[in-house]
């Protein structure tokens, strides 16, 4: 078996977004695309010599093809072993613990995450560091700048390998592992929750329904809920992993995870339902007729951890990107502990959760974790979610209503504006930017703006800075209003306005937020002239 050394030219547009590098299934599909980007992310790791890589992804399409094209060079490479997830699948925590409990050097996440998979849609691509986490700047600046000078790169000259039986075998001088995509993350999972106390919770009249919307989370949730907790079965739907994901849009919220909602709050509801996107880490958390925003799942995990095994001693802090609510902090505040506010991109809480500053973090673009892995983890939510019921005894709507009675509660929504012209994306943020050093002290949608800011982060623990992370107004009264461009997108561009307004009053805590947030929504679209640049009336996707 050959190495092969295969001249190359670089694509200008290879550089790594928030969670890798995201780009249509065609692009990807150019000769050389995908190989000057693994050869770049493999230049970029100069110690990986002999040491193990962790190799799978979410199933969507070209995920098989992407697998034998990664090993052939993995073994080109240097690398000493690569462990591959049976039919080239893991999801995305699943890595993050594989790499962590293996001790494995890095891994390679093959997902668009919640992106529609198919012919015409997404693919991507990340790489994930020792501590089972997203690679940080320093890393991804260096694959982005190995990708614009790359000259050829390095494969082994070999046919097709066996992914979808368990084993072992040689590739070149590279050993590869074949192994169970579940067996390490489960495992991981029996040892952070009380598994019978779940096993009770399911041999009652409790009834839930996991939507793994054609994507990765189906074979997790499979294994997990129905044959080791004993969930009847049916209680996962959509289990199976397809290369399209069925067609739809694997993105857990009240848009795409729709047919979850609507049998949520149909008569004869269950208890409990979630959901997950393509890559397993995201979730969504519904009770019967309930939607619990994910900024106050975040806050309500970290008010009821002691229930967990893993926490029963106390959380040692929290963090949240920017635009989540305050909710957690307020708990954070009640439990005497340290809070931190990060930029969005779940990268930023891996220094913080390797300091062991912080036990829990959360997004409110869906995303819960804790310290048992790098990545935020869709199904470590819901069984988080599962123990807090099943020691409570309550509903979900009781739990989250005690919750904001306890705390206060964050009305909270987010507005987006999807695929709009980068130009027009750019333009919102500038007309936004030159705003700011007026705004401070002006009342705004009745309420005194204290501070208006463009938010940069310094890393406590590296001391990194990051800056324009999002446009800020931060309210006397505590609420806030944000806007950002997301950093996700494949195509054009997406505004996010995030409207925030805190209610202590238990009377006032269960009304509409669109209609609670009215005032600060008006004022996001006047502000940012969204309207008038763009020609749109109303957001694509409110959560
Ligand atoms: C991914 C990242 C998250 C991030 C989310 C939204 O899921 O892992 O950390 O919050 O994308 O990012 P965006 O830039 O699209 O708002
Ligand atoms: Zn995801």
């Amino acid at each position: 078996m050959a190495v092969l050394n295969i001249p190359t030219q670089a694509f200008p547009d290879q550089r790594p977004g928030t969670s890798g590098l995201r780009k249509k299934v065609t692009i990807f599909q150019q000769p050389h695309y995908l190989e000057n980007f693994v050869q770049s992310i493999f230049e970029a790791i100069p110690d990986r010599m002999g040491k193990t890589l962790v190799l799978g992804g979410d199933g969507r399409f070209f995920n098989r093809e992407a697998i034998q094209i990664i090993l052939r060079m993995a073994a080109a490479n240097g690398w000493g072993k690569v462990m591959v997830g049976r039919g080239g699948l893991f999801s995305t925590p699943a890595v993050s613990a594989v790499i962590r409990a293996h001790r494995a050097h890095g891994g390679i996440i093959l997902s668009a995450s919640h992106n529609p998979a198919g012919p015409d849609h997404d693919f991507g691509i990340k790489y994930n560091i020792s501590n089972g986490g997203p690679a940080p700047e320093k890393i991804t600046d260096a694959i982005w700048a190995g990708s614009k000078n790359i000259q050829s790169f390095r494969i082994l000259d070999t046919a097709d390998v066996d992914i979808d039986h368990e084993g072992h075998f040689q590739l070149g001088d590279m050993a590869v592992e074949v192994c169970d995509p579940v067996s390490d993350y489960a495992a991981l999972m029996a040892r952070i929750f009380d598994f019978d106390a779940l096993r009770r919770l399911f041999a009652g009249p409790f009834r839930m329904r996991f939507d793994a919307m054609h994507a990765i989370t189906g074979p997790y949730a499979l294994e997990i809920l129905e044959n080791q907790l004993g969930a009847v079965p049916g209680t996962v739907i959509n289990g199976i992993p397809l290369t399209d994901f069925g067609g739809g849009h694997p993105d857990p919220n009240l848009v795409y995870a729709k047919s979850l909602a609507d049998a949520l709050f149909a008569e004869d509801a269950p208890d409990f339902g979630a959901a997950s996107d393509g890559d397993g880490d995201r979730n969504m958390i519904l009770g019967r007729r309930f939607f619990v925003t994910p900024s106050d799942s975040l806050a309500v995990l970290a008010a009821n951890a002691t229930h967990i095994p893993a926490y029963q001693t106390g959380l040692k802090g929290i963090a949240r990107s920017m635009p989540t609510s305050q909710a957690a902090d307020v708990v954070a505040q009640q439990l005497g502990i340290p809070h931190y506010e990060t930029p969005t991109g779940w990268k930023f809480f891996g220094n913080l959760l390797d300091a062991g500053k912080i036990t829990f973090c959360g997004e409110e673009s869906f995303g819960t974790g804790s310290d048992h892995v790098r990545e935020k983890d869709g199904l470590w939510a819901v069984l988080a979610w599962l123990s807090i019921i099943a020691a409570s005894g309550k509903s979900v709507a009781d739990i989250v209503v005690q919750h904001w009675q306890d705390f206060g509660r964050h009305y909270y929504t987010r507005h987006d504006y999807e695929n709009i012209p980068a130009s027009a994306g750019e333009e919102i943020m500038k007309t936004l930017s030159v705003q700011l050093p007026i705004l401070v002290g002006q009342t705004l949608a009745g309420r005194v703006v204290q501070k208006a800011d463009d938010f940069a982060y310094t890393d406590p623990i590296d001391g990194s800075i990051s800056s324009h992370q999002g446009i800020r107004l931060l309210f006397e009264d505590g609420a806030r209003l944000i806007v950002r461009l997301s950093g996700t997108g494949t195509e054009g561009a997406t505004v996010r306005i995030y409207h925030e307004h805190l209610e202590q009053d238990a009377a006032r805590q269960q009304l509409d937020p669109q209609r609670i947030l009215r005032d600060l929504i008006t004022l996001g679209k006047d502000l940012t002239r969204i309207e008038q640049l763009t020609g749109r009336k109303a957001p694509t996707v409110i959560t």
